[in-house]
C-alpha cells in the first residue's frame, strides 16, 4: 500500500533517474582514491559551496561529528544552540568520540546572536576549558531560517574570537530557497558545512562536508578512524549528482506545497497553524481537542502516516513524494477526525 507519509522529508525515495545512474555508475575503491564518481561529487560540492574540497561521508550525522573532531582537541569545549541536532540527536557522539564539553545557548526562536557567543566563550583563566568552535544550524529543526545577516554576523563575532565555525546545513538548500539567495552566500562563510543529500534532495544514502583542503584531509583520516571509508561508493554518488544538479532546483515546490497545506489547515476550526515556524518544507500545528495524539492512529487507518505529536504540536513535511492531491487528503483526514472521533475533541 502507498502512504501519504508526511514523517519527514528522510522519508523520500530515491527517484527513477537516481536508480538508473546508480546501476550505471562508474566505480572504484574510494579508500584509494580510485572511484571517479565520488571525486566527481565531491567536487561539485566543493565548488556549489564556494569551498576547495569536499568529502562524502554516510550520513548528517557522520559528517557532523567528523567537522567536531577535525577542528577540536580533547578538552575543548564548543558553543551551540541547545535545540540544535548535535546535542538533541547525535547521541552525545561529541562527548564520546571527541571528548567536547558542550555550552549551550538557549533562546524560544532557537537562533544564536553575536552577544550569545561573546558571552559564552571561555576567557584564558587556568579553570576554563579552551573554547574552539562554535557551530551553527541553517535552515534549523523548528521550520525557521537563521536570517543571512545575523548568520555573517555570527560567523565574524566567533572568528575575531579565535574560533572555528560550522555549519550544521542538513537542510542548506531549503534554507537558500527560503532567503532567496545562492546557497554559496550561505555556506562559503563558515570553515566547514556539512548537507544532506538524503532527506529533500532524494538520495537514498549520504551526506557532504565540505572546507579547505587541508580540512578535509583531516577529515578523510578521521572519517577512515570511524569504519567510514567507503569502497565503491560511486553507486551512491551518482544518486548525490543528481541531488545536487537536479532535486535541490525543485525544493521551492515542497516550500510552495507546505504554505499551501498551512493554509488548508487553517481553515480547520479546531487548528492551531504556527506561521511563525514556516520557512520551508515544514508546518507546525496544534489541534485544539482533549486527545489529539488520536490523529497519529486515525491518520494511519486512512493511509497517511504522521509522527505523534511532541508537547501537542504536531510537525507535517512536504517532499517529493507528496503532491498537492496528497496534501489535500491530508485535510480532509484532519476534517474527518474531528468528525468521527468525538472522544477526541470532548
Ligand atoms: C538539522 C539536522 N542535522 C543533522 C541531521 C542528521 O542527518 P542523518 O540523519 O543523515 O544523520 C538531521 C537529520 O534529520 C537534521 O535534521
Amino acid at each position: 500500500m502507498k502512504y501519504i507519509d508526511l514523517r519527514s522529508d528522510t522519508v523520500t525515495m530515491p527517484t527513477p533517474k537516481m536508480r538508473q545512474a546508480m546501476a550505471q555508475a562508474e566505480v572504484g575503491d574510494d579508500v584509494y582514491r580510485d572511484d571517479p564518481t565520488v571525486k566527481e561529487l565531491e567536487v561539485l560540492a566543493a565548488r556549489v559551496t564556494g569551498h576547495q574540497a569536499g568529502l562524502f561521508v554516510a550520513s548528517g550525522t557522520m559528517g557532523n561529528q567528523l567537522a567536531i573532531m577535525t577542528h577540536t582537541r580533547r578538552g575543548d569545549e564548543i558553543i551551540t544552540g541547545s535545540n540544535y541536532h548535535i546535542v538533541a540527536h547525535e547521541v552525545g557522539a561529541a562527548a564520546v568520540l571527541s571528548n567536547v564539553s558542550i555550552r549551550m545557548i538557549q533562546h524560544d526562536n532557537d537562533l544564536i546572536y553575536p552577544q550569545d557567543i561573546k558571552a559564552a566563550v571561555r576567557s584564558t583563566d587556568i579553570h576554563n576549558p579552551t573554547t574552539s568552535l562554535l557551530s551553527l544550524e541553517n535552515a534549523l529543526s523548528n521550520g525557521t531560517v537563521m536570517p543571512k545577516d545575523l548568520m555573517l554576523e555570527n560567523i565574524d563575532t566567533a572568528h575575531s574570537l579565535g574560533l572555528k565555525v560550522h555549519l550544521d546545513g542538513a537542510r542548506v538548500f531549503n534554507a537558500a530557497v527560503a532567503l532567496d539567495c545562492d546557497v554559496k552566500e550561505l555556506t562559503a562563510p563558515f570553515d566547514s558545512v556539512m548537507f544532506c543529500l538524503s532527506k529533500g534532495l532524494c538520495s537514498p544514502i549520504g551526506s557532504m562536508l565540505v572546507g579547505s583542503t587541508e580540512f578535509i584531509e583531516r577529515a578523510r583520516k578521521n572519517r577512515k578512524l570511524l569504519g567510514g571509508g567507503m569502497r565503491q561508493a560511486g553507486i551512491l554518488a551518482a544518486a548525490g549528482l543528481i541531488s545536487i544538479h537536479e532535486m535541490t532546483k525543485r525544493l521551492v515546490d515542497d516550500h510552495e506545497n507546505a504554505k499551501k497545506l498551512a493554509s488548508m489547515l487553517s481553515d480547520v476550526k479546531e487548528a492551531d497553524v504556527f506561521e511563525q515556524l514556516r520557512d520551508i518544507n515544514m508546518v507546525y500545528f496544534k489541534l485544539n481537542v482533549e486527545h489529539p495524539e488520536k490523529l497519529v492512529d486515525f491518520a494511519m487507518t486512512q493511509g497517511c502516516k504522521i509522527n505523534p505529536p511532541g508537547h501537542g504540536v504536531f510537525r507535517v513535511v512536504t517532499h517529493n513524494d507528496i503532491s498537492l492531491n496528497d496534501i489535500e487528503a491530508f485535510v480532509q483526514i484532519v476534517k474527518l477526525f474531528m468528525k468521527e472521533n468525538p472522544s477526541a475533541i470532548t
